[in-house]
C-alpha cells in the first residue's frame, strides 16, 4: 500500500498556489452538459478519480465526451432524452456524489440501469435518495431494504414533488433537482439549512428555470435545454485550496496565494470559522464566472484561538472538519464541534478516524457522538498514521505533518487520487 511521508516545514510556505478543478462542479458539468442542444467545451476539469467514475458512467449511456487535452473536455449534447440503456452496471467507484448524483438522472429514464461501486461504497446510506425518488414514481430497489448499493432504476413517468430533506444535504437535493427535470411539473425541496447550491447555479447558467424561494426552499421546472454551443471555465476547488489555507495559516511566517479559488457561499463555512479564530483572509480579483463566484486569496501565518461550530455552519463546511481539527490542534483553548453527525457517513467515519490518528500525533481530541473537543495547543509529534481510504483525512495529517517534530507517515495515501491527485508533490514544493 502506498505511503507518504513528510517532515516538519523548515521554511515557510511562500508563493502562489493553483490547486485543481471543484470536483463538485465537474460532477455537475459532466452530467449537464451531454443533456443539452449543442455543444460544450469543459475548461480546467478535475481528472481524478472520482470524476473519472462519472465520466465513465456517462459515456456507459451514451454520452459523446471527449478529451481534448488534459484539462478541456468537448461535449456533443444530445438533448434531455438522449441517454440510453447501459450495457453493464454504472460503476461509480467510492464516490459518493457520482452515485447519488446519477440516481437523479437514472430514476428519470425509462431504462433499467444498476449503480454500484466499491465496498467502501456500499456502506454509505442511500435512503435519503431512494426515498424521494420513489416518492417521484421511480422504482428502485437496492440492498437491506433500499438502504445501500447496489441500486437498479427503472425510472420514467416522474412527477414533481415537494420535498422536506430530513437533513442538509446537496448531493440529495441534486438528486432530486436532476430528476425534477423529468418531471410532469415543478418539484419543490426544502432543506433545514442552505447547503451548496452548484447544480442549481449551472441550471441556470443553462437556461433551466430555478428558482429560490428562500435561502432554504428551492423549485425546478421541468424545461428542455434551450439550443446554444456554449463554454464552460470550472474554477479551482475550495475544498482542496484548504489544506494549503491551513498550511499557511500553522506554518510561521508564510504567505501564500491561491488563484482562482470557488467561492460558493455554501463551501466557505471554514473562512468563517478561521476568522473567528484569528485568521485574516485577503480576497482580490473577485468575480463570477458561469454563475459561481471565484477570486484569489492570500493568506498568512497568525495565531489562532478556539472557537465553537455547529448548526447551518456544518453543511457550509461538511467536508473541512478534517484540516479544521488540524488548526483546532494550534489553537489556544477547547474548539468544540457539534451536530456533525454527517461526518460519520462521508468517505471514512470522519469523527472516529479523525480522532484515532490525530491522537497517534498527539493531539488532544475527544470523540462525542456529533462532533469532537479539542483542546490546543499541542505540540505535535510525527507518528505511522492511516488514512482509512479517505481523501481529505489523508491530506490533512500530510498538513499535520508539517508542523509536527519528526517524521509522519501516512499509509494508504492512494486515496488522495479521488480528489486531488498531485496534492504530495505540490506539499512538498510548497514547503522546500
Ligand atoms: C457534495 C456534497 C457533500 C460533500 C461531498 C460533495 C456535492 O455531501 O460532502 O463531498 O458535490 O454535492 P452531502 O451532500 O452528503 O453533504
Amino acid at each position: 500500500m502506498p505511503e507518504f511521508s513528510i517532515s516538519r516545514a523548515a521554511n515557510p510556505l511562500r508563493g502562489t498556489l493553483c490547486v485543481p478543478a471543484d470536483k463538485s462542479i465537474t460532477h455537475r458539468a459532466l452530467m449537464l452538459a451531454p443533456l443539452l442542444h449543442g455543444e460544450t467545451r469543459i475548461e480546467n476539469f478535475l481528472d481524478s478519480e472520482t470524476t473519472r467514475a462519472t465520466l465513465n458512467c456517462m459515456r456507459a449511456m451514451g454520452a459523446d465526451i471527449q478529451e481534448i487535452d488534459a484539462t478541456a473536455l468537448h461535449v456533443k449534447g444530445r438533448g434531455l432524452y438522449s441517454l440510453r440503456e447501459p450495457h453493464e452496471t454504472l460503476w461509480c467507484r467510492g464516490s459518493g456524489t457520482t452515485i447519488r448524483l446519477l440516481a437523479g438522472l437514472c430514476a428519470g429514464q425509462h431504462f433499467l440501469s444498476v449503480l454500484d461501486g466499491t465496498p467502501a461504497l456500499k456502506r454509505r446510506p442511500m435512503g435519503r435518495i431512494v426515498e424521494p425518488l420513489k416518492q417521484m414514481g421511480a422504482t428502485i430497489l437496492a440492498r437491506d431494504n433500499d438502504r445501500f448499493p447496489p441500486l437498479v432504476f427503472r425510472g420514467g413517468n416522474l412527477r414533481g414533488i415537494e420535498y422536506a430533506l430530513p437533513i442538509a444535504s446537496a448531493q440529495v437535493k441534486s438528486a432530486i433537482l436532476l430528476a425534477g427535470l423529468f418531471a410532469d411539473s415543478p418539484t419543490t425541496i426544502h432543506e433545514p439549512s442552505p447547503s451548496r447550491d452548484h447544480t442549481e447555479r449551472l441550471l441556470r447558467a443553462l437556461g433551466v428555470p430555478v428558482e429560490n424561494l428562500s435561502p432554504t426552499t428551492v423549485c425546478v421546472h421541468p424545461r428542455q435545454f434551450k439550443i446554444q454551443n456554449s463554454k464552460f471555465k470550472i474554477p479551482a476547488d475550495f475544498s482542496s485550496a484548504a489544506f494549503f489555507i491551513v498550511a499557511a495559516l500553522l506554518v510561521k511566517n508564510s504567505q501564500a496565494r491561491l488563484e482562482n479559488v470557488g467561492l460558493n457561499p455554501g463551501r466557505i463555512g471554514l473562512l468563517d470559522a478561521l476568522t473567528r479564530m484569528g485568521a485574516e483572509f485577503h480576497i482580490e480579483n473577485q468575480r463570477e464566472e458561469n454563475g459561481e463566484p471565484l477570486g484569489d486569496m492570500v493568506v498568512s501565518s497568525v495565531d489562532l484561538r478556539a472557537t465553537d461550530v455547529g448548526g447551518s455552519d456544518v453543511p457550509r463546511m461538511i467536508d473541512e472538519f478534517p484540516i479544521f481539527a488540524i488548526a483546532a490542534t494550534q489553537a489556544q483553548g477547547e474548539t468544540r464541534v457539534r451536530d456533525a453527525q454527517e461526518l460519520r457517513v462521508k468517505e471514512s467515519d470522519r469523527i472516529a478516524t479523525l480522532s484515532s490518528e490525530l491522537r497517534k500525533m498527539g493531539a488532544q481530541i475527544e470523540e462525542q457522538e456529533d462532533g469532537f473537543v479539542i483542546a490546543g495547543p499541542t505540540k505535535l509529534r510525527g507518528a505511522r498514521v492511516n488514512a482509512h481510504n479517505d481523501h481529505r483525512l489523508a491530506m490533512s495529517l500530510a498538513v499535520a505533518g508539517l508542523i509536527a517534530e519528526g517524521e509522519t507517515i501516512i499509509e494508504g495515501w492512494e486515496c488522495v487520487a479521488d480528489s486531488f491527485p498531485n496534492f504530495g508533490g505540490l506539499l512538498r514544493a510548497a514547503k522546500s
